[in-house]
């Protein structure tokens, strides 16, 4: 039997994993050669291309402009909603983050010392971290839809020198003030910051912090431009904080070597992309797909970048996204699911789509959520090219599953990201932590070490990150579920955590429960994902009250909701909740909240042997169905 090229690929990938990485480093331009390409004496903490010094700004950009890109357009920031359109390029932009390097550095931003990013889909936001990456500074940028109180919550664990921010972000029509959000967020946290850097934008002048906050012009008028400072291949690049089962999110890190060689990989091999064309990840800068695709991998790649400042449907109307494609000639797409399912909703003949040109388009991505096969049918049929479904996380900071492009592109399977990416060991395991036979389904979890780029531990909190890797000894735990085929194909079938994914953003119903019940009238609850038609999942609250309250439960959930609002942020898209006399419980006293998802989304179940008072799940299921939910 012919081995397939994938195979041959995958497999060295996987049996010589030095020889594989190191082949691929040499894409990169390193200031230091690594001393050895995979270090693990410190297993399960392993380390890539320890010994190697390189600069990540100096690949993304003063690389380029050297090497006669420098003409060429890095970014192309789209912006319906402040009605503009501008090119920047490679030479602008690394005269502009050359210069912002200089101003951080003014203020005292040491190598290694932390920055963090409160900024909306502007260029200063890319500009801000290249900014970082040059003097060797480490950024994380927090999503501007996040509360004050998350905000505050990141401040405290990064323990930022500066903050950068701008004066406002804009949502479809919404402008909303930032300033506002940071300066509550810096007045409740126990860290304060020496600077706030701000970008004052048109719409908004924000209020400014006599003798902290500065004026991002004013800041880069006075500075003088800076060389890329060489950092150790594992020195970390960012932090960014996703959330995990508890209310504390987790810091994950990302190193700068390894980093960089899986990411122009994956342009490669994955997306099949090639210097110079337009890469556009429909994303935000504020989660793990902006890091990697709206801004180091394209630029890293030599590719211009599309800062698409929108939405897919309302910015002004569904035919958004094919405008954006034709008028700048986009080859790759990638989005979340819920974008398509948001346009195919709003404009299910995709009538918009006649009106275009979109022959530069080769392949639509997506990730960030499971990929419905409807969706996929549709986005299909509508674009009549590839529409790859890839699998990845926040830890893993580039793809883990995918139909690779520029590999070997597989027939697609509804519904499966298609098969483990090389440099990943994918694996299904039972709850004793055997490895299951193919088509049986279980917990997904990656043979460790994991390929470069993945995290190299959590923020400050070895102890944290040794949960992912010590729960089944020699894996990476990714908390997803699910289950490989006889072809290899990889089936993701949601969290087997309190982990939920609202409209491809991840959040905790862990950290919401957090807030529901400080609530003084709250005894217990529990938040679930259940399913949604748009947004995939959205949250939905069961909460019990304290003895003896007789208030009206409406005005309670009207409460809760405020406080999940503001508190976590309107993303969370926290709306719904019912009050109930008990939640459903083991006689131990565990919230049976499994079985409460399957009655949420109108599943079958069945009633567990160990239910203390079986009465509660009929109580659930009205409630459900009171919200419109527990549909067979
Ligand atoms: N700053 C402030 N608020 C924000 C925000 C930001 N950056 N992003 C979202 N919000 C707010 C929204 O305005 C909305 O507020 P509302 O309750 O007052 O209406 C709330 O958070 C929920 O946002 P969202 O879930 O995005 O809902 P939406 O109705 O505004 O848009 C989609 C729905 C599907 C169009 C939108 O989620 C989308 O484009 N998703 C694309 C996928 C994506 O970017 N995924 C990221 C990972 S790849
Ligand atoms: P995040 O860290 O925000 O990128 O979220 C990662 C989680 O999103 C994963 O653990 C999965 O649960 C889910 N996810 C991402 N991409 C996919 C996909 N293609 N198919 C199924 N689930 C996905």
């Amino acid at each position: 039997m012919s081995v397939s090229k994938y195979e041959t690929v995958y497999g060295e990938s996987i049996q010589q994993p030095e020889a594989f990485w190191g082949k691929a480093a040499q894409e990169i331009q390193w200031s230091r050669k690594w001393d050895s390409v995979l270090d693990d004496a410190r297993a399960p903490f392993y380390q890539w291309f320890v010994g190697g010094e390189l600069n990540t700004c100096y690949n993304a950009l003063d690389y380029h402009v050297e090497s006669g890109r420098g003409e060429q357009a890095a970014i192309i920031y789209d912006s319906p909603v402040t009605d503009t359109i501008r090119k920047i390029t490679y030479a602008e932009l690394l005269d502009r983050v050359s210069k912002f390097a200089g101003g951080l550095s003014g203020l005292g931003v040491a190598k290694g010392e932390t920055v963090i990013i409160y900024m909306p889909m502007i260029p200063e936001a890319v500009v801000a971290m290249l900014a970082c990456a040059r003097i060797g500074a480490v950024h994380s940028v927090v999503f501007g839809g996040f509360a004050p109180t998350e905000l505050a919550i990141r401040i405290d664990d990064a323990k930022p020198k500066v903050i950068v921010s701008a004066s406002c972000g804009i949502e479809g029509s919404k402008v909303l003030p930032y300033k506002p959000l940071l300066d509550e967020a810096i007045r409740i946290a126990g860290h304060k910051p020496e600077k706030c850097v701000i970008y004052q934008r048109p719409q908004v002048e924000a209020a400014m912090t006599a003798g902290r906050d500065l004026d991002w012009n004013a800041l880069v008028d006075g500075a003088k431009a800076v060389p890329c400072t060489p950092v150790a291949a594992t020195d970390p690049l960012y932090i960014l904080y996703t959330s995990g089962t508890t209310g504390k999110p987790k810091g994950v890190v990302r190193d700068n070597g390894g980093y960089a060689v899986a990411l122009k990989w994956s342009m490669e091999y994955i997306y099949d992309v090639k210097p110079g064309e337009v890469f556009w990840a429909a994303s935000d800068v504020g989660w793990v797909v902006g890091h990697s695709y709206i801004v180091y991998a394209p630029l890293l790649h030599g590719c211009t970048t599309v800062l698409y400042e929108g939405k897919p449907v309302g910015t002004p109307d569904p035919g958004a996204f094919w405008r954006v494609i034709s008028q700048h000639g986009v080859s790759v797409l990638f989005t979340a699911p819920t974008a398509f399912r948001a346009i195919k909703k709003e404009d299910p003949n995709a009538e918009h789509l006649k009106k275009y040109d979109i022959s530069s388009l080769r392949y639509l991505f997506l990730a960030g959520e499971r990929l419905d096969p409807d969706t996929y049918h549709w986005a299909s049929d509508m674009l009549k090219r590839p529409v790859i479904d890839h699998w990845w996380q926040t830890e893993t900071g580039w793809p883990i599953a995918a139909n690779c492009m520029g590999v070997e592109p597989f027939p697609v399977k509804a519904g499966s990201p298609t098969k483990a990416v090389p440099g990943y060991n994918v694996q299904i395991l039972d709850s004793e932590g055997n490895e299951l036979p193919r088509g049986e389904e279980g917990a997904v979890v990656i043979k460790l070490p994991l390929p470069p780029g993945c995290l190299p531990t959590l923020w400050q909190d070895d102890g944290r990150f040794l949960e992912y890797v010590t729960e089944r000894p020699g894996y990476y735990v990714t908390g997803d579920g699910g289950f490989i085929d006889r072809d290899g194909y990889i089936f993701i079938m949601g969290r087997i955590d309190d982990v939920i994914n609202v409209a491809g953003h991840r959040l905790s119903t862990g950290s919401m429960e957090e807030i529901v019940s400080r609530h003084k009238d709250v005894a217990e609850c529990a938040v679930l994902g259940a399913d949604d038609k748009l947004k995939g999942q959205v949250p939905v609250g069961f909460v019990v009250l304290k003895a003896g309250v007789e208030r009206k439960p409406e005005e309670i959930v009207d409460e809760l909701v405020r406080m999940v609002r503001s508190e976590l942020g309107a993303l969370a898209c926290f709306k719904q909740a019912a009050v109930v006399k008990a939640l459903p419980k083991t006689r131990s006293g565990k919230i049976l909240r499994s079985t409460m998802r399957k009655i949420v989304d109108g599943k079958e179940y069945a009633v567990p042997s160990t239910i203390d008072d079986p009465s509660a799940l009929d109580a659930i299921t009205d409630s459900a169905k009171g919200m419109g939910y527990a549909k067979p």
